[in-house]
């Protein structure tokens, strides 16, 4: 079997992680009979520099085209000043995730068990905290009409929340599906309180809550959850959000694992799945060696079960990823007294290591 993956390393340490990632699918593929065509393609900042726009056609056609596109990180200061229709994350990341259907965005957050005492958290807290945030990715915010307009005293700058019935449906229901092979509870996380959308999407909640009595709904609102989130991380299962909560409640979430820098995430829902780490491109240490790769290695995992069914490869990956932690080894963000400092690609051959 050969699977055929678009590989868009973007930007800053995109461009260090992800050939990381892809020396460990080599490898794992070895072992398990089944190999990769990777077919590299530009993206964001770097397509800029080398095409003029973020998201060129041959790269949108290549994703259409592949079993799975495989992605670094876009963006960085070089291109923060652009108009907003040629940067790299409203031009190319957005469309990327609109065109290919990607309406949801999984990141499980999990501690690590050899990176309790690394974490900014206390370990109590912490300790046995598997949690998976269900993040709707195509609607909200993000894609809501936006306008500027000039008033007498300056400017009016406008974003719309928008969210259908049909788009609130379809990840609610992936969000009870996913409980189902877990703990069995979904959280849904909202500001009914303030905003309209959320009363729809905590009613459309409701009502596909009755297709799925086996499993316990409730309803949290946005600012009690990111509180909780830090207080009492092991009372969630599935957190399911809308786009922009779901942004800013995950990067939240990483460090209950110890870093930005550990937590993968799949898009999902169209015929092609996009993979990347939900960090960005780190324009503060790119080019420097020291990215931690995991969280894009684990998304690589997260590639072989979501997209290939290849779930023994995907748990061997993650296993290899505990080891290598548990034996000492860390990248500067994870990095604690006593621990042995290894640059990206040498966190990387320690992995491969442990798969050999
Ligand atoms: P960021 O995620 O790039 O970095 C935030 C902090 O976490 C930085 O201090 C960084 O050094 C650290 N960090 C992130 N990943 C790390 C890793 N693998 N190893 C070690 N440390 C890591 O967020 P930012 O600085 O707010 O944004 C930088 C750029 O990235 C912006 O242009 C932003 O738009 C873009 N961005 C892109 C994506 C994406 O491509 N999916 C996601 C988030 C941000
Ligand atoms: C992410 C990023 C993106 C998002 C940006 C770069 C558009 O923060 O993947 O989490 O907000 O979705
Ligand atoms: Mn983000």
């Amino acid at each position: 079997m050969t699977y055929r993956i678009a590989v868009l390393p973007g930007d800053g340490i995109g461009v260090e992680v992800v050939p990381q990632a892809l020396r460990v699918l080599e490898k794992i593929g070895q072992k398990y009979g089944f190999s990769f065509e990777f077919t590299e393609a530009l993206i964001g900042g770097a397509a800029i520099d080398a095409t003029g726009h973020p998201l060129p056609a041959e790269t949108l056609a290549l994703c259409q085209n592949s079993d799975a596109v495989f992605l670094g990180a876009i963006g960085g200061p070089k291109w923060d000043s652009l108009p907003v229709h040629l940067r790299p994350e409203g031009a190319a990341l957005l469309p990327l995730r609109k065109h290919l259907g990607l309406y949801a965005n999984i990141r499980p957050c999990r501690t690590f068990s050899a990176l309790i005492d690394a974490s900014t958290l206390k370990r109590e807290v912490i300790e046995g905290t598997e949690l998976l945030v269900m993040r709707e990715l195509t609607g909200g915010l993000y894609f809501g009409e936006k306008k500027r307009e000039t008033m007498e005293n300056g400017e009016r700058a406008i974003d719309t929340l928008v969210y259908t019935t049909e788009e609130v449906e379809r990840i609610v229901r992936l969000a009870f599906e996913a409980a189902r092979k877990r703990r069995g509870e979904v959280c849904s996380v909202d500001k009914a309180n303030v905003l309209e959308s959320s009363r729809l999407w905590r009613e459309t909640t409701n009502r596909i809550a009755a297709d799925y009595p086996d499993v316990t709904l409730t309803h949290m609102y946005v600012d009690n959850c990111a509180m909780q989130l830090v207080r009492y991380p092991k009372q969630f299962d599935v957190i399911v959000t809308e786009n922009m909560f779901g942004d800013i409640l995950t990067d939240q979430a990483s460090m209950l694992s110890g870093s930005l820098g550990m937590l993968p995430s799949a898009s999902i829902g169209g015929q092609v799945a996009l993979y990347e780490p939900a960090h960005g491109s780190a324009p503060d240490i790119a080019g420097q060696k020291k990215a931690n790769p995991l969280a894009t290695i684990l998304s690589a995992a997260m590639m072989l079960e979501y997209s290939f069914n290849q779930v023994e490869a995907a748990r061997e990956i993650e296993k290899a990823v505990d080891t290598v932690l548990n034996k000492g080894y860390r990248t500067g963000d994870i990095m604690e007294a006593e621990k042995t400092l290894v640059n990206t690609e040498e966190m990387t051959d320690r992995v491969l290591e442990e798969l050999a």
